[in-house]
């Protein structure tokens, strides 16, 4: 027999890096660290929109992160290779965005695999006409 060691029940694979996104125009960058399933809010787990929404930064998302509307249309100008590859959907939904660009996304959707920071920018018609007041 050998001998036991204790083993510890092994969670959820997760990327131990961190990454940074920073949001344009405001220029505040937040600091990613592996993925807390628990502390999922809006749209596709670890999405811009999701870690937006944890770190107080608004985005609209009037469908609630389905790839329903196009609301949580942002522009992602740097770190777009690292992110999960635009679908369907998400496409069809994104033409129908204003101000539409190569580097368009929607925040609900687009989740970036860790590899680099990202530089997101919100476009004016995006951001929250009610900006709250932080807590
Ligand atoms: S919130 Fe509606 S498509 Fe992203």
């Amino acid at each position: 027999m050998t001998e036991q060691q204790s083993v510890k029940p092994k969670e959820k694979e997760v990327s131990p890096k961190t990454y940074r996104i920073t949001f344009l125009p405001e220029g505040k960058t937040i600091e990613i660290g592996p993925p807390d399933p628990e502390a999922h809010h809006e749209g596709e787990p670890g999405s811009i929109l999701d870690w937006a929404d944890r770190n107080d930064i608004s985005i609209d998302h009037a469908c609630g992160g389905f790839a329903a509307c196009s609301t949580c249309h942002v522009i992602v100008r740097k770190g777009l290779d690292s992110c999960s590859e635009i679908q369907e959907d998400e496409e069809d939904m994104l033409d129908e965005a204003p101000g539409l660009t190569l580097q368009s996304r929607l925040a609900c959707q687009c989740v970036p695999d860790g590899s680099e920071d990202l530089v997101v920018e919100i476009p004016a018609w995006n951001r929250n006409l009610a900006k709250e007041a932080s807590h």
